[in-house]
């Protein structure tokens, strides 16, 4: 006979308690429900380790600035929940998901004059891990798609209606990613990932940051590891056709480090195997990353 055991069931926080998923819910008046009135992060964990964790949290603590959405509470019982939800999950390889909502009103378009009372939110999941290791090893398709976003995708906010359809667009031709290109034909950047090219020139190439992306946290802490091992970076903005004739392509996001492009809508990139510098540069992330949560004990789940 098998000794049964009884399955783990996800674990999900709301508003300062732990609840089973199935059960975890917010108010339909919920303003990130009614109008996407929501800020997020996504934390990478690998190794039992939460990645890249303060720059995460200094980015929440930005998009909320510029929504005037108040921090629902400080950041060492935040980083005590981070831990604790992934805990709960058994999450050693996968993510955490992080929401901020403005909280339920009755439903206006302006933000509450009243005092906040934000809703938030924390899920964890594993991920993956072999899977994205095959697709590091093989590479991926991308499709392009026109940059129908707002004006202020610094902000890393909940309303991601483009993005989602993009990712679809791009699910639906067989390929992993859509990258998304501006009006002047210059990629921004990808539905939910950085863009970077090596261009033919041997320069690591990644597009400067304003409003019209999201700076990410794996671009930054890769831009200081490509720094410190004497890879130059250049920081501007560069085409498709561009793409298409460089050595290398990839997209970085913290739930996926650095993961190569080998397709472009059909047409091979860098000979469509995955180059030596994205490799590189995932190695020298991974090591900087693991280094830098190792180097405090508190980091460990
Ligand atoms: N996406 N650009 C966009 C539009 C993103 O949504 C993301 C992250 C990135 C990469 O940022 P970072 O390196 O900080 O993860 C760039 C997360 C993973 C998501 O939406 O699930």
């Amino acid at each position: 006979m098998h000794e049964s055991r009884a399955p783990v069931g996800r674990i999900a926080y709301v508003n300062g308690r732990y609840l089973p998923h199935a059960e975890a819910a917010v108010h339909i008046e919920d303003r990130g429900l009614q109008f996407a009135d929501a800020i997020y992060e996504v934390f990478g964990v690998f190794g039992g380790q939460i990645y890249d964790e303060e720059e995460h949290l200094d980015r929440l603590e930005r998009s909320l600035g510029e929504i005037a959405l108040e921090m629902p509470m400080g950041r060492a019982p935040l980083k005590f929940v981070l831990r604790e939800i992934a805990r709960r999950n058994r999450v050693t390889d996968g993510l955490i998901y992080l929401q901020i909502t403005r909280g339920a009103f009755r439903r206006d378009h302006a933000i509450p004059r009243m005092r906040q009372r934000p809703t938030i939110i924390l899920t964890a999941r594993t991920t993956d891990a072999a899977g994205f290791e095959q697709r590091r090893a093989a590479g991926i398709a991308i499709v392009t798609r026109p940059d129908e976003r707002w004006a202020r995708c610094d902000i890393k906010s909940t309303a991601l209606l483009p993005n989602i359809l993009a990712k679809t667009a791009a699910r639906d031709a067989g390929a992993w990613e859509a990258w998304l290109i501006d009006r002047d034909g210059r990629v921004t950047e990808g539905s939910s990932t950085t863009a970077w090219i090596v261009d033919k020139d041997g320069h690591l190439v990644t597009r400067d940051l304003d409003r019209a992306v999201l700076p990410g946290v794996t671009r930054r802490v890769l831009a200081e590891v490509a720094a410190s091992a004497q890879i130059p970076i250049v920081e501007r903005r560069f085409t498709k056709d561009e793409a298409l004739a460089a050595r290398e392509a990839f997209i970085t996001a913290a739930t996926i480090g650095a993961l190569p492009v080998v397709t472009i809508d059909g047409q091979p990139v860098g000979g469509g195997r995955p180059g030596p510098v994205a490799r590189r540069l995932q190695e020298l992330y991974r090591h900087a990353a693991a280094r830098k949560s190792g180097d405090s004990a508190e980091t460990q789940l």
